[in-house]
């Protein structure tokens, strides 16, 4: 057995015995061995639900399906209640709704994606041609605020628009993937994490550090959400740019990485806080990698990102990953927030979803969402 067949069937057995101990909770951290549970609305609820579904799609496994619906039923709470709700819904209706639709054709989860959709349509600045990140409870003056991590929810609105046929959704997708390119991404093919716009005019005011180091960093998620956004941005409109933006986005990453292929939280940070590393970045650009893999006429270019995304794949195999059967978290060291010093070198559950949706990606040569 090859080591990504053997990743894989660990990861699946891993999911499988979590189903009883992480059960209905939507978790998002892990300490001592133990994923915590987070409110139903947190941006990250539908990772632990999308990882049954790849246990569901790989072993047809009846309790992993049984779980994922019955978190996705109880998500409805936070769709049709609307005032938490947020610009993460693709986030957490694609590996729930959307994947449940697609592999089962429930005709409810038809609904929930597109109610999902339609609110994040619904946060598109016209003059500005963003998606408005987050609510008014987040920072005063927030209303023109836009982050790079929301590439990763226009495949809804793709979705959306091949679903029902009216093209507004992929509009919309598209005008904020261009407003990402042109606002977000700077000439050595870095990411800001967030930009703000003046919300009347749509003018661009200045970028702001997020999550990174600051506003002229290269943090190392963002960096990844880039990657794979704008491939899928480039899969679903053809232009030629975004394909351009996301080979130029994953060169960033590839030529920055430290030796064993995980970075540290921000390209940037300094050299005494390379200690915090971010394994769910490396997990989430290895899964845009072969996203561009399969996008890429050539086949030398193929081969390129698929043998570098295994480089990356292969070091979380033996460097972080964690199959024993008494902890739930599979890789170790993923970083969420370190300018507010919050989880640092902690499991993180999409850090387990990308990692294992690379892996299936590799070994079926075919994209999830
Ligand atoms: N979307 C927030 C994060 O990547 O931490």
């Amino acid at each position: 057995m090859s080591w990504r067949e053997d990743a894989l069937k660990k990861c699946l057995e891993k999911i499988k015995r979590n189903i009883e101990g992480i059960g209905e909770k939507f978790p998002h951290v892990a300490y001592e061995g133990r994923y915590n549970n987070e409110k139903a609305s947190f941006w990250t609820a539908g990772f632990w639900p999308g990882l049954l579904w790849l246990l569901y799609m790989e072993k047809k496994e009846d309790s992993s399906l049984k779980l994922a619906r019955r978190l996705e039923e109880r998500l409805d709470e936070v769709l049709d209640g609307f005032v938490t709700l947020h610009h993460d819904v693709g986030f957490m209706w694609l590996p729930t709704a959307v994947i449940d639709y697609k592999l089962t054709g429930n005709p409810e989860s038809r609904i929930r994606g597109l109610k999902a959709a339609s609110h994040l349509a619904g946060r598109f600045n016209l003059a500005g041609r963003f998606i408005r990140a987050w609510n008014d409870d987040i920072a005063a003056g927030c209303q023109g605020w836009a982050i790079i991590d929301c590439l990763m929810n226009i495949p809804l609105l793709f979705w959306a628009s091949k679903e029902t046929g009216d093209p507004r959704f992929c509009q919309i997708a598209d005008a904020h993937a261009a407003t990402v390119l042109d606002a977000f991404i700077r000439p050595d093919y870095t990411s800001a994490h967030i930009v703000r716009f003046n919300p009347c005019t749509g003018e661009k005011i200045e970028n702001l550090g997020g999550q990174g180091k600051g506003p002229d960093s290269a943090w190392s998620r963002g960096q990844a959400w880039a990657i794979y956004g704008m491939a899928i941005a480039f899969r679903e409109t053809g232009k030629g740019e975004y394909l351009e933006a996301a080979e130029h986005t994953a060169e960033y990453f590839l030529s920055h990485l430290p030796e064993d292929k995980v970075p540290y939280w921000d390209f940037r940070c300094d050299l005494k806080e390379r200690y915090a590393l971010d394994s769910s970045a490396a997990a989430c650009a290895a899964s845009g990698l072969l996203e561009i893999a399969g996008l890429v006429k050539e086949a030398e270019r193929k081969e390129y990102y698929r043998c570098r995304a295994g480089g990356i794949l292969k070091s979380l195999y033996e460097n972080y990953a964690d199959f024993s059967a008494d902890t739930q978290g599979i890789l170790q060291k993923g970083t969420v927030n370190f300018p507010k010093n919050k989880h640092i070198n902690v499991p993180i559950i999409y850090g387990d979803y990308f990692f294992t949706e690379a892996l299936i990606k590799w070994a079926r040569m075919t994209n999830i969402f």
